[in-house]
């Protein structure tokens, strides 16, 4: 089975699609795929089969993201706790995911074609070294192109990836490239696996199992989180038709606050989670303030706030302890933060450097 599945919708789900467009449809859509183990006890049949038909299921619905405008997609495949699994079934996903990646190689004019761009996040150094070095040469392979986007989480954690963000800033200080000072979340996104991504806009997780697992953790903050019964094997059009359903109704209510009849505008993110939970309930539709746009003034404020608390530490170490009137502080938190943007991005430079390097070095053991 290759990574894109070709075909075509039938009528009605042409039909469906084209209504489902006619709305605010995700850009970027997470998966938790679950339940390939159930689903091979049920069928009896073993358990690797179950996990290859769950890459099969992963391949169609790629299309089916394709055929609904959806550009970006990003799966859990393989995460650091599935080591613990025996070794049996850890041996079986690697050479599932070795087959795969060969597949990918041999389907590059078709993933050029459809301008298909195939990321890996997580690390890939706890994976055999000849899966690291095929994986890299597969992510060589694609990194051009920009139509659509699969990222694959596999030897992922949210929170080794955020870790993993914490070492890389603190590389960047040991390094001279930026300050402690300089550390802020907009910066530890620069810094995760994701960087290159926007955020989710919805999660999907299948198999009934209500929760995170560890998946995507800081990018999902503000996501509409949608949890379907359905084993991912048995995953269908109609499955993610409904999820988009219940993304269009979540994302009405926080884009565009409309207030229903009798009802008083109340700051319901003082009183309500950040992202609304569904699980199989009526969607919500309550007038909710635009989370992410709050969230981002909120950086730039944080930001702006920690400029000026530099600035007056530097004034104050080179004046003498005499405060700076006004015009004068307000022209050096200007330049702080030219300079503070240019170190940043410095850093950034340095880091993607680094990531390319490791990448083409792997690549290039790759027989
Ligand atoms: C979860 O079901 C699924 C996994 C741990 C593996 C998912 C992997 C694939 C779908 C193949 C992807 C491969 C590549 C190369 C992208 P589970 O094993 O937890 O099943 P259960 O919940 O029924 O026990
Ligand atoms: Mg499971």
């Amino acid at each position: 089975m290759s990574w894109i599945r070709e075909g075509e919708l039938n009528l009605i789900e042409r039909l469906s699609a084209n209504i489902l467009k006619a709305g605010p449809v995700p850009k970027h859509v997470a998966f938790i795929m679950d339940g390939n183990r159930r689903f091979a006890r049920k069928k009896h049949v073993d358990r690797q089969e179950g996990h290859s038909q769950g890459f099969n299921k992963l391949a169609e619905t790629l299309r089916w993201c394709l055929q609904l405008d959806i550009p970006e997609v990003t799966v859990y495949a393989f995460s650091i706790e599935n080591f613990n699994r025996s070794r049996e079934e850890v041996d079986g996903l690697m050479e599932l995911a070795k087959l795969k990646f060969l597949r990918l190689l041999d389907e590059r004019e078709k993933l050029e074609k459809h301008g298909v761009c195939i990321r890996v996040l997580g690390d890939l150094t706890l994976l055999p070294l000849d899966l690291q070095q095929l994986i890299a040469k597969a992510v060589v392979a694609t990194r051009e192109h920009n139509r659509c986007f699969l990222n694959v989480c596999f030897a992922y954690t949210s929170r080794h990836e955020m870790a993993n963000a914490v070492r890389e800033m603190a590389w960047g200080v040991e390094q001279g490239l930026i300050k402690a000072s300089d550390v802020s979340e907009a910066l530890l996104s620069e810094c995760l696996y994701s960087s290159n991504s926007p955020n989710p806009d919805l999660l999907i997780r299948t198999s009934g199992e209500v929760r995170l697992s560890d998946f995507l953790l800081w990018q999902t903050s503000h996501s509409c989180l949608v949890f379907q019964s359905v084993l991912w094997p048995e995953y269908s059009f109609w499955n993610l038709c409904d999820a988009v359903i219940q993304y269009q109704c979540n994302h009405a209510s926080i884009t565009v606050p409309q207030l229903h009849p009798n009802t008083t505008l109340t700051p319901l993110h003082m009183t309500t989670p950040p992202y609304t939970l569904l699980h199989n309930t009526t969607p919500r539709c309550d007038p909710v303030p635009k989370a992410r746009e709050l969230h981002q003034d909120e950086q730039r404020r944080q930001q702006l706030e920690a400029d000026h608390a530099c600035v007056a530490e530097l004034l104050h170490h080179h004046g003498n302890g005499k405060p700076a009137d006004a015009p004068r502080r307000q022209e050096a938190v200007t330049e702080y933060g030219v300079r503070r943007e240019a170190r940043v991005k410095d850093f950034l430079d340095a880091l993607r450097n680094k990531r390319d390097s490791f990448l083409t070095e792997l690549a290039s053991q790759a027989t």
